[in-house]
């Protein structure tokens, strides 16, 4: 079953009570959320305390992205502020089997994603222990980009990694989705499809998730 987990980041935050509504009546599955530290991105945005205001805001189950440095040192608080599912850049620590046990431990669901440049084999160790796995189709920092061809072929990577040893991990892609190339990452493997602006761009949330579930289903 296909999930489309919208990134929050691209939401109008002067009505985000507004937003949440519209997304979970457009039939969201996950509200993916976007952690940036300045560090690890250049970019600065969500903490752990909006992470609580969102999900008191919100029934839908908050995708959890870290992008920050050592993330180990903020597990407890993703944890505790309401994250569903917790994913960790392996380029950001030097002990990803550590934080991924971390992360189960405090009763969330660890998810594992690299950067456009780095090779699968960094997350090869962990896939059994995660339940989730990110591939990145854009440098993180930022939304609006475009998608970069190559995650096509981690997918197929991931997606036979999964299946060959009868894993149930969810296969999840982000940055520069939309209607017209989310069947194209569906074909190669993905299952949970993050969208900033082709969900928020749009006018009609409904009509572009129902599309994009359209697109994958064709
Ligand atoms: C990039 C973020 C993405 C981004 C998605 O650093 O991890 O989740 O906000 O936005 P779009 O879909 O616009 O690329
Ligand atoms: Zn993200």
């Amino acid at each position: 079953m296909m999930k489309i987990s919208p990134s929050v980041l691209s939401a109008d935050f002067t009505k985000l009570t507004a937003e949440l509504s519209a997304l979970e009546a457009a039939g969201a599955d996950y509200l993916h959320v976007d952690v940036m530290d300045g560090r690890f991105v250049p970019n600065i945005t969500i903490g752990p305390f909006i992470v609580e205001a969102l999900k008191r805001a919100t029934r839908l189950p908050l995708d959890v992205h870290l992008m920050i440095e050592e993330p180990e040192r903020y597990i407890a608080d993703f944890a505790k502020a309401g994250a569903s599912i917790i994913t960790v850049h392996a380029e950001a620590t030097r002990h990803l089997h550590k934080v991924v046990q971390a992360i189960r431990e405090h009763k969330a669901r660890p998810g594992v994603t690299i950067n456009p440049g780095t090779p699968v084999s960094a997350i090869e160790e962990v896939l059994n222990d995660v339940d989730l796995v990110l591939i990145m189709s854009v440098n993180p920092g930022f939304s609006g980009q475009g998608f970069i061809p190559g995650a096509l072929k981690k997918l197929e990577t991931v997606r036979r990694m999964i299946n060959e040893r009868g894993l149930k991990t969810e296969l999840e892609v982000d940055g520069g989705i939309k209607v017209a190339n989310i069947a194209e990452a569906a074909r190669a493997g993905a299952d949970v499809f993050v969208s900033g602006s082709g969900i928020f761009g749009t006018p009609d949330y409904k009509k572009t998730i129902a599309a994009m579930r359209e697109a994958v289903r064709a």
